[in-house]
């Protein structure tokens, strides 16, 4: 595990940043957003070319192909961070792996693909950050879903559900065992949002456009949510205003899964 100890010097300089699943969606808007406050920015993904387009125009983004379901990934992406920045401040384990399938049709592979990104991935990632996070004080980000709140089902997307139900609790039991050594953790529960993932997914433009119309007109605000107004709000949760508010996972739904 890596450790790492910054000076005061240090302490008021740019933060370090880590974004999984930064090349696309809410991760690459919320790149951005920190690259755009003066912080310094690691972007993990697959895609190389989806990285260097978040990275595009923004000197304080570096990348890093990476698929973080592998077991060296969490400590390169914590070596290459430190590397880069020399600090780590803010760890988002934003990647997600999609995979619409009812238990009937899941299959070993499938549990493997979706838990190994979306639950033992920000697991052992945020292990291995451990040491650089309270070396600064910093802020663990858990980007959850709207959908997997309360005593919900979700049809179809269990895995996926399951994950994240799973992902919030985690947030708040390590904001319980990591408050003693000065890192906040937190949790963002997105509901739908355009990041034009279902596109990428395989849907039509117009099916992932009428997905959208249908699930704004379920949504008391009567509209779906931005990948900048979840940036946003990740931003502020690591704002050092927002360090009492370790344990929360912030609902941004425009009130869906109050309905
Ligand atoms: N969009 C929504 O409506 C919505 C709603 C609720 C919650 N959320 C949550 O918000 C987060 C971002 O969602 P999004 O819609 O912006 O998703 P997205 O556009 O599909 O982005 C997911 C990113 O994760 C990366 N990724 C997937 N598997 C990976 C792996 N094994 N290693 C490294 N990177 C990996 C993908 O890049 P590569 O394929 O290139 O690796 C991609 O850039 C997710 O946690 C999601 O569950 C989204």
């Amino acid at each position: 595990m890596t450790s790492h100890h910054i000076t005061a010097d240090q302490a008021a300089g740019p933060r370090g940043v880590i974004v999984t699943g930064g090349g696309t969606g809410i991760g690459r808007a919320t790149a951005r957003a920190f690259a755009e406050q003066g912080d310094r920015v690691l972007v993990v993904g697959r895609t190389p070319a989806a990285l260097d387009a978040t990275a595009e125009g923004h000197d304080g983004i570096r990348v890093l192909a990476a698929d973080i379901a592998e077991p060296d990934a969490p400590d390169r992406v914590v070596d290459t961070a430190l590397r880069a920045f020399g600090r780590i401040d803010v760890l988002i384990n934003n990647a997600v792996a999609h995979g619409y399938r009812r238990l009937a049709d899941t299959d070993r592979e499938l549990l493997d693909e979706q838990w190994g990104t979306n639950l033992r991935a920000p697991v052992l990632l945020t292990r291995s950050a451990l040491g650089a996070l309270e070396a600064g004080g910093g802020t663990v980000v858990n980007v959850s879903s709207s959908g997997a709140r309360g005593e919900r089902a979700w049809p179809e997307n269990g895995l996926y559900g399951a994950a994240k139900a799973a992902l919030d609790f985690l947030t708040r039991t390590w904001a319980v065992e990591l408050a003693p050594r000065g890192i906040q953790v937190v949790g963002i529960a997105p509901g739908v949002t355009d990041t034009r993932s279902g596109p990428r997914l395989g849907m039509t433009e117009q099916a992932y456009d009428g997905f959208l119309t249908q699930l704004a007109d379920r949504t008391p605000a009567g509209r779906v949510g931005t990948p900048d107004e979840i940036a946003w709000w990740i931003c502020q949760l690591t704002r050092p205003e927002a360090r009492h508010a370790t344990g929360v996972v912030l609902p941004v739904d425009g009130g869906l899964s109050l309905t």
